[in-house]
């Protein structure tokens, strides 16, 4: 029987499996999260919205589900809304969760503070230079974002295959590797470039517990292998969203391009795909089908040490390489 005894992840999460599901608004909350945590991977509660909806989603999450769960903040979307900012952090860290994620901004704004309230961080980068940034500011450990994720980043990112390696070699903190996993053969490829755990965005996404409308989640099972492409997003952001008439023209910046509207009513809430964005990873070119969480937790647990088991036949003489790595 395989386990993940020993893992650093789940050390620090208490989660059974060192999966996590990604912070996304208004998509990570009580009905995906509590579903993932009680799976045995760690659920990720996002926080934008503030009160009082963090807390009835907090609530919902711990009605349904006694597994633990992260809550997130993302210090760049609320730092701008101090009462928001101080209020979501007081009631953060009033004991109620052990374990933390920062995403987009600065870790320093709010690390030391989160370290004092005895609660374990782990800050999101999709660079070696923000992955040193947060190890000098005194993170427990990093989830790092490669190009291919689903989502906002910098226009000149670096994909997984290349950024998690740079990551390794010069930090010792535990890495979650985020971008482009769907399954066990993306968790092991990550774990053998120096994760320890993984996240997973358009993945759970497209889970039967996601609040989003099916179209969305349609359109993540149709997408093709380059089903995603990187939009501009103001002059130093882009965004990688699914393939569409409207994404393609925002992307080639075409004159006559509409304006795409509120992701959240047009396309979550009303399954609009032709007249919105839909964020989603290189990932949802490996996507196949709407499933259930606990399946896709399973499946991917069980994927990885099938994989772990396949590698480490390479290892036995009787066996011949490509028999090994074929199987
Ligand atoms: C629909 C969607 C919404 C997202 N929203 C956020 C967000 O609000 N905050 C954040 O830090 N990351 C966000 N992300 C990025 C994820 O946290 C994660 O890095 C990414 O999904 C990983 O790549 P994958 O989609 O290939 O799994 C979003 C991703 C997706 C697909």
């Amino acid at each position: 029987m395989h386990s993940f005894k020993g893992n650093r992840v789940v050390r620090d999460t208490g989660s059974t499996y060192p999966i996590f599901q990604s912070p996304m608004s208004w998509i990570a909350r009580s009905r995906l999260v509590s579903a993932v945590s009680a799976a045995g991977a760690m659920g990720v509660m996002e926080t934008s919205a503030g009160f009082p909806t963090v807390q009835e989603e907090y609530d919902a999450i711990r009605a349904r589900t006694d597994r633990p769960f992260a809550i997130n903040i993302a210090i760049k979307f609320i730092k701008d809304r101090p009462e928001v900012e101080k209020a979501v952090l007081d009631w953060a860290l009033d004991g109620r969760i052990k374990f933390m994620t920062t995403s987009a901004g600065d870790p320093r704004r709010h690390v030391q503070r989160i370290k004092d309230s005895g609660v374990t961080v782990y800050h999101q980068v999709a660079s070696l230079d923000g992955a040193l940034k947060a190890e000098d500011a005194g993170v427990d450990g990093l989830v790092v974002e490669g190009g291919e994720s689903g989502g906002v980043r910098g226009p000149d990112s670096v994909h997984s295959l290349a950024l998690l390696q740079a990551v390794r070699e010069r930090v010792d903190l535990p890495i979650v590797a985020a971008g482009g996993v769907v399954d066990g053969r993306g968790m092991a490829a990550a774990f053998a470039l120096g994760a320890e755990g993984v996240a997973m965005g358009t993945r759970f996404v497209c889970s039967a517990e996601s609040p989003v409308h099916e179209n969305y989640k349609l359109g993540i099972v149709g997408a093709a292998s380059n089903g995603s492409l990187a939009v501009p997003m103001g002059e130093r952001a882009v965004i990688r969203v699914l393939r569409t008439g409207l994404s393609e023209a925002i992307a080639r910046r075409d004159p006559d391009a509409p304006t795409a509207e509120s992701s959240l009513d047009a396309l979550y809430v009303a399954g609009r795909l032709d007249t919105a964005l839909g964020s989603a990873g290189e990932s949802a070119g490996l996507i196949r089908a709407i499933k259930p969480v606990a399946e896709i937790v399973d499946d991917t647990v069980a994927g990885f040490w099938r994989e772990i088991e396949r590698l480490s036949r390479l290892l036995d003489p009787r066996r011949s390489a490509g028999e090994a790595v074929r199987a």
